[in-house]
Formats: structure tokens, sequence, C-alpha cells
């Protein structure tokens, strides 16, 4: 019935929203385990060239979802939710957003500083920041790469988990909302 499809419609992220979000998602888990694991393979495969790109990609298809983003506002969470249940939700996706942005432009600075081209699939070359080899913001950008990459790795393993909980133990429907 035409009412009951609607109001269903009411309780899911808008098909924009959710078809940025698993592509993004799919590019951050291969970026989150390509930077931690990529050394480890390095004589197999370098996977460096493709995570940069990608880390490229994630930062502009981020700029572009964050710009959506102020254009609709996000279904009502169930009842069954409590409010510490909704600010651990809220500050998790707020530092993703942030996370979204921050990880990517410190890894093209630091990439700024190696002789290596930041190469878009082979493509073209993206652009380099003026940033010196081994200069107080290389090393900064480097250090900061780390860090939030691995903050970044340990709250999308919190998110995917709570999403997994809200499915099979709670048996609400916020995992449909974004699938
Ligand atoms: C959301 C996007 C990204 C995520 C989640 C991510 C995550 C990571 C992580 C966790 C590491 C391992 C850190 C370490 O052990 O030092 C890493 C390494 C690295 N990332 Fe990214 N990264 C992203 C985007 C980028 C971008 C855009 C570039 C450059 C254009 C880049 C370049 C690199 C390089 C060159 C390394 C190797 C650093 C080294 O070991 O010397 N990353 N990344
Ligand atoms: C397969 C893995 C993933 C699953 C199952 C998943 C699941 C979900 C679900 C169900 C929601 C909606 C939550 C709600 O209704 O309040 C959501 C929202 C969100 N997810 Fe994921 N997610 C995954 C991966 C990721 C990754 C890797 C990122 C990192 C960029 C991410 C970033 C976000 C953000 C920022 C939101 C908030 C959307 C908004 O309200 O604006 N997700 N996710």
């Amino acid at each position: 019935m035409a009412s009951g499809a609607a109001s269903e419609d009411l309780l899911r992220y808008n098909s924009v929203a959710r078809a940025f979000h698993a592509v993004i998602a799919v590019m951050v888990i291969f970026n989150v385990v390509s930077g931690i694991g990529g050394e480890a393979i390095e004589d197999i495969w370098n996977p460096f060239p493709v995570h940069k790109a990608t880390g490229i990609l994630i930062l502009l298809l981020s700029l572009a979802r964050i710009g959506w983003r102020f254009t609709w506002t996000t279904p009502e969470w169930p009842a069954t939710m409590g409010n510490l249940q909704r600010l651990v939700a809220k500050v998790t996706h707020g530092a993703l957003y942030v996370l979204m942005l921050v990880v990517p432009l410190t890894g093209w600075i630091m990439s700024s500083a190696s002789k290596w081209p930041i190469s878009m699939y082979g493509l073209f070359d993206w652009p380099k920041f003026a940033v010196v080899k081994d200069s107080p913001l290389a090393e900064a950008a480097g250090e900061s790469h780390e860090v939030l990459g691995f903050l970044m790795a340990g709250l999308v393993v919190l998110h995917v988990a709570a999403a997994l909980h809200h499915h099979f133990v709670i048996k609400d429907n916020i995992l449909r909302r974004m699938f």
C-alpha cells in the first residue's frame, strides 16, 4: 500500500546517502587494511600506489557526501535506543566524518614530501603540496597519518560491531536503514 511504503521509506536513509556510505565504507576498509598490512605483503604486491589513489578519492567523495549531508535530516532512531547509545552513535559518526577528511589530508601532505608520484590508478598524477622531505610538516603529517589511521581503524571496528549488534542481538531496524 502507498501509505505503508511511504512510512517504511521514512525509516531509511535516502538512496544517495546509502550509496555514499557503501562506496566510501568499502574504500575506507581497503585503506585501513592496506595501510596496516601493506608493508608485510610489499614483496608480493605493493598496495601503496592504490592506497594513495583510493585515499584521495575518499577525500573527494567525503567532501561531496558531507555537502549532501547538510541538505537532509536523519530518520528518527527507534524509541528503544537510550540516551547514552544515541550519544555514542553521534560522537562515533561525527569522528568518522572528521577522520574521512583528516586522514587522507595528512597522507596527501606526507606523500607530497616523497619522491614517488601520487598516481591516480595510472591515469594521471595528483598534484602535490610544496612540502620538503624531512621537514617538521612532513614529519608531523606522517605521525598524524599513522596515529589517526589506527584510530580510524578502531572506530570502524566499533561502528561495524555496533551495527551487527543492533541487527543480530537487539534485532531493531538500524542496519536496514543504511543498506
Ligand atoms: C581514509 C583514507 C586513508 C586511510 C584510512 C589510511 C590509513 C593508513 C594507515 C592505517 C597506514 C599505516 C600507518 C603506519 O603504519 O605508518 C597508512 C600508511 C600510509 N598511507 Fe594512508 N590512509 C589513507 C589515505 C592515504 C592517502 C590519501 C595517502 C597519500 C596520498 C596515503 C599514503 C600512505 C602512505 C605512503 C603510507 C605508508 C607510510 C609509511 O609506512 O611510511 N594514505 N595509511
Ligand atoms: C560493512 C561495514 C559497515 C556497516 C555494516 C555500517 C553500518 C552503518 C549503519 C547501519 C549506519 C546507520 C546508523 C543509524 O541508523 O544511525 C551507519 C552510519 C554511518 N556509517 Fe557505517 N557501516 C559500515 C562501515 C562504515 C565505514 C567503513 C565508515 C567510515 C567511513 C562508516 C561511516 C558511517 C557514518 C559517518 C555514518 C553516519 C551517517 C549519518 O547519520 O550521517 N561506516 N553505518
